[in-house]
Formats: structure tokens, C-alpha cells, sequence
């Protein structure tokens, strides 16, 4: 199984949950539960929190010398100007942002949020040294239509269309089922891993556009995600599949003990991954 090299993530979205009084007692909970996990970071995956843009401020400082990092739910792609109500990559930077969530689902299909707009925030994120995490799924429709494959194909194309390929190995790419972002229903281990598979595909098929101009990037190094209903009851299975290298947990990741089970199971996969690269 190539997967031995591959980041282990698991990024916890908050959404429009917690005031910042109460980010920073999550975040106490849960860094106080990841340092009894292990001592060397080296054990474990990496750590992501997003909280509400109002408690970035809060929860980064919390976050210093700790190993894991800060991610936003979403930016604008311009520095600044005439934008009401938008937030910017300088502003993030600002905060000591390491991550940056691309067109959520919710993003998408709440606000409005286009394939092209997604292009548009990726290329800032990278242009400014935060690394994206783009978001892909399938609306239920889609799936019944079997419009899977093709729809989750044309994001992360779209997603990744013009990026700098010396930029590629910044990138991680997000399967989010829109059927089930907070709906208790799990795509199924080994189906998310079919997806996921798909997209590593897509992925190596657009980045040989660049090949021969001296970018070292493969595919199979790109860290995917599983996220939907994500629970430490079903994170064990979605992790054995060699696609997934990971998740991105809503609902589950504002219970300390619950997403603190998840960065268990995630650093369970960093110990079999080091162990299957010591062969
Ligand atoms: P959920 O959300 O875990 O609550 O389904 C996942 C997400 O939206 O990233």
C-alpha cells in the first residue's frame, strides 16, 4: 500500500459554533487530551482546528509551540477593499493562519459559491503561503444519477485549474458527501475510498500537464480527506482504506472527548504508516 509517506490529517470545522470564551475552553480541552496521546508530535497526525473567524485570535496564541495548527473556514481571494462582511488572506496571515477551508459544501450550496470563485480563493491561499484545503462532494441528486465521479472530478479540476505546480504539494483535497455533511449518514469506507481513489486520479492526470518542467510531485502523495458524519464509532473503518489520510470532522470536533477519540484513530494510522515505510 503506497501510503506510507503520506500527512495523516484531521481537521476539525467548527462552523458558526462557539463564542471565543468558549473556543478556548475547547481548545484547552482538546490540547491538553493531544499531549497525553504522545509526547512526539512524530506519533500523531496533523492536528487542525478552525474555529469561527472571530475566535482565530483566540485560539491561535493558544495553539503556539503546541504543533497544532490554525485553520479558517473560508476567505476572500483579494487583500482588501469595498467587500462588506469578507475576510482576507492578509487578515489570516495577521492571525498566524496556517490552513484555509475551500468551498465547503456548505459554502457552495448555502452562499452561492462557485467552482470559479473556489479558484480564485485557492490561488490566494497558495499565492500567500496558507495552504487550502479544498472541499469536493456530491449532492444526493448527483450520487442517484451515478454524477459522482463526474462532478467531484469537475471541482477538483476547476478547484486546482491555473495553480502554480510547484504549488501542488501545498494542496489537500477534502471528500465531503453534501448528503452526509451533519446528517448522521456515513458514506460508506469502502465507497469514500472509490471516490477518494478518483480523485488522486484526477489529480495526477492534471498535474501531467505540467510534467517535464522539472516540478517533482506525485499524486500519491497528496493527503486526502474523508469528511461527513464523521464519529470516533466510524473512524477506525474510513481510515484502514489506503485513499483516505484522514478527515474533516464537523459536529463531532466541538466534543473535546469525542474528537480527541478521532485524533486517536488518526495517529493509529500514523503508527501503521511508519511501521509499513520501516519495511
Ligand atoms: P459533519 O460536517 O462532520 O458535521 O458531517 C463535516 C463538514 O462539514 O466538514
Amino acid at each position: 500500500m503506497k501510503t506510507a509517506h503520506r500527512q495523516v490529517i484531521i481537521a476539525g470545522n467548527w462552523k458558526m459554533n462557539k463564542t471565543s470564551k468558549e473556543a478556548a475552553a475547547l481548545t484547552e480541552q482538546i490540547l491538553a487530551g493531544v499531549k497525553s496521546l504522545s509526547a512526539n508530535a512524530k506519533n500523531l497526525p496533523e492536528i487542525i482546528l478552525c474555529p469561527a473567524y472571530t475566535s482565530l485570535a483566540t485560539v491561535g496564541p493558544l495553539l503556539k509551540g503546541t504543533g497544532v495548527k490554525l485553520g479558517a473556514q473560508n476567505m476572500d481571494w483579494r487583500n482588501e477593499g469595498a467587500f462588506t462582511g469578507e475576510i482576507s488572506p492578509l487578515m489570516l496571515l495577521d492571525l498566524k493562519t496556517n490552513y484555509v477551508l475551500i468551498g465547503h459544501s456548505e459554502r457552495r450550496h448555502l452562499f452561492g459559491e462557485t467552482n470559479a470563485t473556489t479558484n480564485l480563493r485557492l490561488k490566494a491561499a497558495l499565492a500567500h503561503g496558507l495552504k487550502p484545503i479544498l472541499c469536493v462532494g456530491e449532492m444526493i441528486d448527483e450520487r442517484e444519477n451515478e454524477l459522482t465521479d463526474a462532478v467531484v472530478g469537475r471541482q477538483v479540476g476547476a478547484g486546482l485549474t491555473d495553480i502554480d505546480p510547484a504549488q501542488f504539494s501545498q494542496v489537500t483535497i477534502a471528500y465531503e458527501p453534501v448528503w452526509a455533511i451533519g446528517t448522521g449518514k456515513t458514506c460508506e469506507a469502502k465507497e469514500a475510498n472509490r471516490v477518494c481513489s478518483v480523485i488522486r486520479k484526477t489529480v495526477a492526470s492534471l498535474y501531467a500537464r505540467y510534467s517535464g518542467n522539472g516540478h517533482k510531485f506525485d499524486a500519491a502523495d497528496m493527503p486526502i480527506l474523508y469528511g461527513g458524519s464523521v464519529k470516533a464509532s466510524n473512524i477506525a473503518e474510513q481510515l484502514k482504506q489506503e485513499h483516505i489520510d484522514g478527515s474533516l470532522v464537523g459536529g463531532a470536533s466541538l466534543n473535546a472527548e469525542e474528537f480527541l477519540a478521532i485524533i486517536k484513530a488518526g495517529a493509529d494510522r500514523v503508527k501503521h504508516n511508519l511501521a509499513a515505510a520501516a519495511h
